[in-house]
């Protein structure tokens, strides 16, 4: 008799353990904002905004594309690889159900900005209030799957990454000259505006649950090879992205101070994206880039023009280069901007690094 009760109680200890190692290893991610961290959820969508063609892929382990804009893997990928979990599929994709829930999700969509009418030539594309609607829907989901208590844990033990705010430059205030915002608002006064709508969006992103949030700001926008094409002279970068990025990156870790000190917790991080990007422009050699001026994948000057396409012209080795396509980084350079993100100073990482975050997290159960 006795002897059954020890062993009763070896299989509930065993059983709690691993259910205790499954929570250990349950750090989900969930991954919010545009085509910089989009692992494809526009491929379920009418829309021109998509990366799933040749060459896109092309070093992704299966070799095809993914709807990710990269030669293979993106942010999000690395920072799953670092958090230990498999890379969180997009929110539309059939195959995210059941267990694979567990894991998080991916809910960024290619084109969007802070601001609803970022984007609007690529139509069919999820803004960024219908992405939190849909982390709402998830968390419904989930909670029909494990509960609601054991769904906050989840949520709230979670680690999310939000990148917003490049395309309302890129595809709204300089789409084309004379737009409606440049018309409505100065640079000056379009950075405060956008400013402010971003803070509200990450006050929502608190409300429904995030407890830790990567933010990254914007890359140094006239330097990409597309603006580079577009708007350089000589090859410098243009003077008015580069004015854009200066203005909405200090504002970006202003309100992320503000936030945390409503909070009265450091909820937010601030990635300094453009700092990150700036090294390898300033310096491509030292992170063994051959140029961080010349697209891997495109056409004209810089290879900047266009798209990338089947019919572009496409460098032999993608890890020479900081720029995959006219916008976006090789995975190369997403594995260094990663590098940085978990163990960059405070000069990358405000107010502190993610191997920091996972240390302090980790402590508190
Ligand atoms: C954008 O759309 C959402 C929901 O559709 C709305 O709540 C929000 O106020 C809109 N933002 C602006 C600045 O109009
Ligand atoms: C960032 O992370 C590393 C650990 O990888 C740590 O040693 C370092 O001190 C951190 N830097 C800052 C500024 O927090």
């Amino acid at each position: 008799m006795a002897s059954c009760m020890v062993y009763a109680c070896y299989i509930y200890i065993v059983l709690g353990i691993l259910v205790l190692k499954g929570a250990e290893a349950q750090r989900a991610f969930f991954v919010f904002g545009d085509s910089l961290v989009d692992n494809g959820n526009n491929n379920f969508l009418a829309t021109t905004a998509r990366a799933d063609a040749p060459p896109y892929g092309i070093d992704f382990p299966t070799g095809r594309p993914t709807g990710r804009f990269s030669n293979g893997y993106n942010i999000p990928d690395f920072i799953s690889q670092s958090l230990g979990a498999e890379s969180t599929l997009p929110y539309l994709d059939p195959e995210l159900d059941g267990e694979r829930l567990l894991v998080g999700a991916n809910f960024a969509s290619a084109g969007i900005g802070i601001l609803n009418d970022t984007g609007i030539q690529f139509v069919n594309i999820i803004r960024i209030y219908r992405q939190l609607e849909y982390w709402q829907e998830y968390q419904q989901r989930v909670s029909a799957l494990i509960g609601p208590e054991q769904t906050e844990r989840l949520i709230n033990g979670a680690l999310v990454l939000i990148t917003l705010g490049g395309n309302d430059f890129v595809n709204n205030y300089y789409l084309v000259p004379y737009s409606a915002r440049s018309r409505q608002y100065n640079l000056p006064d379009y950075v405060k505006y956008i400013i402010s709508e971003y803070k509200k969006v990450l006050r929502r992103l608190y409300e429904i649950g995030a407890r830790r949030v990567l933010v990254t700001g914007t890359g140094p926008l006239g330097c990409v090879p597309a603006e580079l094409a577009q708007r350089s002279t000589n090859g410098d970068c243009s003077a008015e992205l580069q004015q854009a990025a200066a203005l909405f990156n200090p504002q970006l870790v202003q309100i992320i101070r503000q936030l945390n000190s409503e909070i009265g917790s450091n909820v937010f991080v601030g990635v300094n994206t453009q700092q990150m990007h700036i090294d390898f422009i300033s310096n491509p050699q030292r992170y063994g880039f051959v140029t961080s001026k010349v697209a891997c994948c495109g056409q004209g000057p810089y290879n900047g023009l266009g798209l990338c396409t089947p019919a572009s012209n496409l460098c032999p080795n993608r890890d020479s280069y900081a720029f995959w396509d006219p916008f976006h980084p090789t995975e190369r350079a997403n594995r260094i901007i990663v590098q940085q993100i978990l163990s960059g100073t405070s000069e990358y990482m405000y107010p502190m690094n993610l191997s920091t975050i996972m240390a302090l997290d980790s402590s508190k159960n």
